[in-house]
């Protein structure tokens, strides 16, 4: 009894002490620091996170969004950057439907462009269903001979036309490798719309899209237009190719690498006990 109230003072006398250490030294490295669930920036980063794990798992059918962040950690290293630490639920992009837990670690560097993310995930969707529907959907798009041609997905009334919705997917999945790019600790961002999407046909492999999207910024709330080009064969990473209006150049995804800023090893099928 005595000795565990003991141990719960123990944080208490080191927040007393704590004010005296800080006096001293310049800034001294901050400890880690546990953040609310409902913090901004922690939803923010998490979503940087799914940004990049819906690019690296290139599947237009196994897209996640977020659901609730279940812990949230901010270490802040002087001079280096910003490292989130997260355990966050998801939920399937089209469905809503719980699809697992994810941990994940966020850091943004100071003189690094994109932040580098480390995510592993459970999942409770069936991975064969979504290679059958991944392959599906390019089958589709390979046997077209008439390029698919659309606009306004969704629509004024948030409607998705259902034989424009993979191509649709697609562009999510293309979009999160900008969106990813572009993430910041405090700038976040929702792909809104495909303003127009077309589809190139191909003698090899891919399958190959054109998209205008409309990327919503948060907490600006300002709308960027990006072009969009989408290259895509099952079981391969997404080639992505994009120019914002805000910017004047074309931004490419380096093909197959991808572990120098982040990585998704181990995604694994096991229960979220684990975690
Ligand atoms: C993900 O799993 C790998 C391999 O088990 C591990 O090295 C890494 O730290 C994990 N990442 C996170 C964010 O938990």
């Amino acid at each position: 009894m005595q000795r565990q109230s003991a141990a719960r003072l123990g944080p208490l006398l080191l927040l007393l002490l704590l004010p005296l250490a800080c006096g001293k030294g310049p800034s001294p490295p901050r400890a880690a620091e546990e953040l609310q669930v409902s913090n901004r920036l922690a939803g923010q980063a998490a979503r940087v996170a799914l940004h990049y794990l819906n690019y690296r798992l290139g599947s237009p059918s196994a897209l996640r969004a977020l659901g609730q962040v279940r812990k949230a950690t901010l270490k802040t290293i002087p001079g280096i950057g910003h490292k989130y630490y997260l355990q966050f639920t998801t939920e399937d992009y089209k469905s809503s439907l719980d699809v697992g837990t994810c941990l994940a670690t966020v850091f943004y560097l100071k003189r690094k462009p994109r932040p580098a993310v480390n995510i592993n995930c459970t999942y409770t969707k069936d991975q064969k269903q979504i290679r059958e529907d991944d392959y599906s959907f390019y089958k589709k798009m390979r046997q077209q001979t008439k390029p698919i041609i659309g606009n306004d997905i969704p629509d004024s009334y948030g409607n998705i036309e259902p034989a424009l919705e993979p191509a649709w997917a697609l562009a999510v999945a293309g979009s999160s490798y900008l969106m990813w790019e572009k993430s910041t600790e405090n700038l976040g961002y929702f792909m809104a719309q495909v303003k127009n999407v077309k589809q190139w046909i191909t003698k090899d492999d891919s399958i190959d899209f054109d998209y205008s999207v409309v990327l919503h910024e948060i907490p600006t709330q300002e709308m960027i237009s990006c072009h969009l080009r989408v290259i895509w064969t099952p079981g391969h990473p997404l080639k992505v190719k994009y120019f914002c209006s805000s910017e004047n150049q074309w931004s490419e995804s380096e093909e197959g690498s991808g572990t120098e800023s982040g990585s998704t090893s181990g995604i694994f099928n096991e229960k979220e006990a684990n975690f």
